[in-house]
This record gives structure tokens, C-alpha cells and sequence, in this order.
């Protein structure tokens, strides 16, 4: 039996519920931190908690309740997709998972709505500071409901930037820290906060001026790359090319700095 595709759902809609599932999932990993948690390692370095899977549970249900038929790609559980959907949920139940098990206050729920490819909504809450950076395609972004812009900072030696690394750092020689010490001697300051999630949102803020980082997977950049976009950042590969959240690689910033940061990023390691 083949089942008719789904129809168009309004923006509004989607993000009613996207909002509504990423508070909720806030909620759990609040009490959770409140009342404790158990930890697991999937890999040396990579944990997982309670919390990751409670709040990814109680966000799928708020988006299968209202929409029973569209596909879910979770972090912790992976892809749900019982029929072809033109739709798809791409979520990071807890994006800073080892901030949350040190009691370091940098951690969010993050939400992305694709439609037929196109990232439609973008949702990230960080639970500690009540912070809702929402966007809608072609609506522009906002936190807690009001407006939101990149800065306008035009010079590297002037730019606040951040990075992140994978949790095989240690495997890998792609892992990041040549490039980290490259950008630490041609900025302002650099940092690496532990959830990429908001540090896209933080670039399309004004808070940062640039985010770069090798490995990421989907449910990090779903949501951000939507809020970056609609605040009026630049996101690419490192080449300059169109980005996807199915590639790995991210370079995100206010525009003005951008190809400062591609050209430092593909330098030669021998001639640097
Ligand atoms: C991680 C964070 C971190 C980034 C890592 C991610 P997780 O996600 O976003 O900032 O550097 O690459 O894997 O594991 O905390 O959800
Ligand atoms: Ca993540
Ligand atoms: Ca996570």
C-alpha cells in the first residue's frame, strides 16, 4: 500500500511544536541535573547520560504526537522513518553532554526541521540561561522572541571566534588543533564552549564573529545553521562550498570575516 506524501504544514506549526518539544526536553535535563543522573561511556571520552535519552524520548513523543508520520533523526536513537516523509526532525537531545556531567552550565536542546532537504526551522534552547534562539526560512531569527543579527566585525585581530573537537581527537591527525593554533595567534580571543549547537547561535547573535569545526554530525548543526542563516551569517565547507548537515566540516561566521577564515583554514601546514 502506498501512502500519499505529506502536505505542506505551516511554518508557525512546525515551530509551535519544535518550541514546545525543545522546552520540554529543557524541563527533563533541568530536573535531571537538579536530582542527578547516571553516566555512560560510549567511547573513552564520549559520554552519554540519562538525561540525553529521557529528554530525547519526551521530544519525539511531542513530535510524533502532532505528526505521526514524519521521519525523526535522533542522536541517541538514530532514524525513525516508518514511511517516505517529505519531513524530517534532526535532534540533539542534549548538545554539551560533557558540560552537563561536570555541572558546567553550557548545554541545550537542539531542533531542526528539514522539508523535501531544506532546513525549515531551527530551534535551540539553553535550558540554565532560558535562552529560545528560534528561526523560521526566510523569517529571520530571533532569541526569546526578539530580532536577532551577526556582528559586523570585519578583521580576524578583532574577532572573538570558537571551535569545537570530536571525541576522537585522539585517533585522528584531522583533529582540529593545528588549525586551533593557527587562528589563536591572528584573533582577539578564541574559545571552545562544548556545544556546537549554540555556538552557531551564538555567532548569529553577535556574541561570536566565527565558528569552524572538522567533525560534526547532523543533529549539532540542524537547527543552528537555520539560525545563523536567517540572521543574516555565511555558513560553507571549508572550500567555500554550499554546507551540508550531512557533511562534516562547518564554517560559520558574520560574512565580513569569512574568507579570512577559509584562507587560514586551507593553509599550508608546511608554509605556515
Ligand atoms: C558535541 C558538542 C561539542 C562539539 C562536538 C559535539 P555532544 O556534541 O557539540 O561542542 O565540539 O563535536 O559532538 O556530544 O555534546 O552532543
Ligand atoms: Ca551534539
Ligand atoms: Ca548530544
Amino acid at each position: 500500500m502506498s501512502l500519499p506524501l505529506d502536505q505542506d504544514i505551516p511554518l508557525d506549526t512546525l515551530l509551535s511544536v519544535a518550541t514546545d518539544a525543545a522546552r520540554r526536553g529543557g524541563a527533563v535535563l533541568t530536573e535531571c541535573a537538579r536530582t542527578g543522573f547516571h553516566i555512560e561511556h560510549k567511547q573513552s571520552i564520549n559520554l552519554v547520560t540519562n538525561a540525553d535519552h529521557q529528554a530525547e524520548q519526551q521530544i519525539i513523543d511531542i513530535i510524533h504526537a502532532a505528526f505521526p508520520t514524519h521521519a525523526v533523526l535522533a542522536e541517541e536513537r538514530g532514524l525513525t522513518e516508518q514511511y517516505p516523509s517529505r519531513y524530517k526532525w534532526v535532534i540533539d537531545p542534549l548538545d554539551g553532554t560533557t558540560n552537563f556531567a561536570h555541572g558546567f552550565p553550557a548545554y541545550c536542546v537542539s531542533i531542526g526541521v528539514e522539508c523535501d532537504g531544506r532546513g525549515m526551522i531551527g530551534v535551540v534552547y539553553d535550558p540554565t540561561r532560558d535562552e529560545l534562539f528560534t528561526a523560521q526560512i526566510s523569517r529571520g531569527a530571533y532569541l526569546n522572541g526578539i530580532p536577532i543579527s551577526v556582528s559586523a566585525t570585519d578583521h580576524l585581530d578583532r574577532a572573538l571566534l570558537v571551535t569545537g573537537f570530536a571525541y576522537d581527537i585522539r585517533e585522528t591527525p584531522n583533529n582540529n588543533l593545528n588549525h586551533f593554533v593557527r587562528f589563536a595567534l591572528k584573533v582577539q580571543g578564541l574559545r571552545r564552549t562544548g556545544t556546537a549547537a549554540l555556538d552557531l547561535c551564538y555567532v548569529a547573535a553577535g556574541r561570536f564573529d566565527g565558528f569552524w569545526e572538522v567533525t560534526l554530525n547532523p543533529w549539532d548543526m540542524a537547527a543552528g545553521v537555520v539560525i545563523l542563516r536567517e540572521a543574516g551569517g555565511t555558513v560553507t565547507d571549508f572550500q567555500g562550498a554550499p554546507h551540508s548537515i550531512y557533511g562534516q566540516e562547518l564554517v560559520a561566521s558574520n560574512g565580513p570575516i569569512h574568507q579570512a577564515m577559509l584562507d587560514l583554514l586551507q593553509e599550508d601546514p608546511a608554509h605556515s
